[in-house]
């Protein structure tokens, strides 16, 4: 594998995170991470409009930064590689302009990223899980399974019909006043939950690696409703159970289907402690070896969109000044 033998500085702000990393091939220089979890908590989710303003306020900083804490000039840098897709438009515009105007100032080559790559290789930043592998991949937009053969070589097997993880934690949080982002707060929470109190659906789907959540929040809005005197906690954690059984159902029939050499889980909701331990779990059982990258890498950051930056810009694959940000994208 060849990767951009320079440093490169890497920008995300697809959605509520401005984070910017330098990178020398795959080692991680900084990785800075402003987060607008505070701004948005009053509205009880993402506001497009404040977190594109809020990212025009944290863009030229968190890029200092990481160049800062790199130990580096920004005259040192040789690359620049943005996500661009998919994501909040005016969010990724921030980002992509930054991008932009940084490499036409010095010249340099620039790349835009897709988002989701850039998740699904993240686990590349501190292991090398061989090929092909199996992926689960969960966060706030996106829960998939994915088949790996090698880079730039992805399958989706299967997905949501509906929801996605994440939405499902953010969404089951907010009926249950634990707040927003509702992932992490759904974990604390469920620490004191008393395991089977409260028993949650969630529903087969047809395709056998395919998922679905909306109904858990409509069963988690019954709950909260039927329920006088609801043991919030406790209820959590049904939350969490249902949501990583059925990751692990869909996961485990996935591995019984195709000859996988490793397990990997990406993306945000891969910083659920029980998803870890029960994919972990799974794979020990399975005599497979299991590969999640560490909580800060999970969630959104833009070292993982240096890394898949590092290795397209090795093979020599450019953007040009008409990179557009893009709400959708496939692959
Ligand atoms: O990958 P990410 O940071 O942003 C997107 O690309 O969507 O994922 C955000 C999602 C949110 O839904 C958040 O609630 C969830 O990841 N999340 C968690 C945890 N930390 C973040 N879900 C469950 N447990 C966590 N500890
Ligand atoms: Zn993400």
């Amino acid at each position: 594998m060849t990767w951009f033998d320079a440093p490169l500085l890497a920008i995300e702000t697809s959605c509520d995170e401005t984070s910017c990393a330098v990178l020398q091939e795959t080692k991680v220089l900084s990785n800075v991470v402003s987060s607008q979890a505070e701004l948005h908590r009053k509205w009880g989710g993402v506001v497009p409009e404040a977190a594109a303003r809020a990212h025009v306020e944290a863009i030229l900083p968190a890029m200092i930064e990481a160049i800062d804490q790199a130990g580096l000039t920004k005259e040192a840098i040789r690359a620049v590689a943005v996500t661009s897709r998919p994501g909040l438009v005016g969010a990724l515009s921030v980002g992509v302009t930054a991008a932009k105007a940084f490499a036409f100032a010095k010249k340099l080559p620039f790349i835009g990223i897709n988002h989701l790559e850039g998740h699904l290789l993240s686990v590349f930043l501190e292991d090398v899980p061989s090929f092909p592998h199996l992926t689960l991949m969960v966060s706030g937009g996106h829960s998939e399974l994915v088949w790996v053969e090698g880079f730039g070589r992805y399958e989706v097997i299967g997905q949501t019909i509906d929801d996605a993880a994440g939405e499902a934690f953010d969404k089951s949080a907010r009926v249950l006043g634990l707040g927003y982002p509702g992932g992490a707060a759904i974990q604390t929470a469920a620490e004191s939950g008393q395991p089977g109190k409260y028993r949650l659906p969630v529903a087969s789907v047809k395709g056998p690696f395919d998922l679905s959540f909306s109904g858990l929040k409509t069963a988690v809005l019954r709950l909260s409703e039927t329920e006088a005197d609801l043991d919030v906690p406790s209820a959590a954690l049904a939350v969490q159970s249902a949501i990583v059984e059925a990751l692990k159902g869909a996961v485990s029939r996935a591995l019984e289907d195709r000859h996988a050499k490793a397990l990997c889980l990406v993306g945000g909701v891969a910083a659920n402690l029980a998803l870890r331990q029960a994919l972990s779990g799974l794979a020990s059982q399975l005599g497979l070896p299991f590969f999640v990258p560490t909580p800060v890498y999970c969630t959104d950051n833009a070292a993982m969109i240096g890394l898949a930056g590092s290795w397209r810009l090795a093979l020599g694959e450019r953007s040009d000044w008409g990179l557009d940000a893009e709400s959708q994208s496939e692959w």
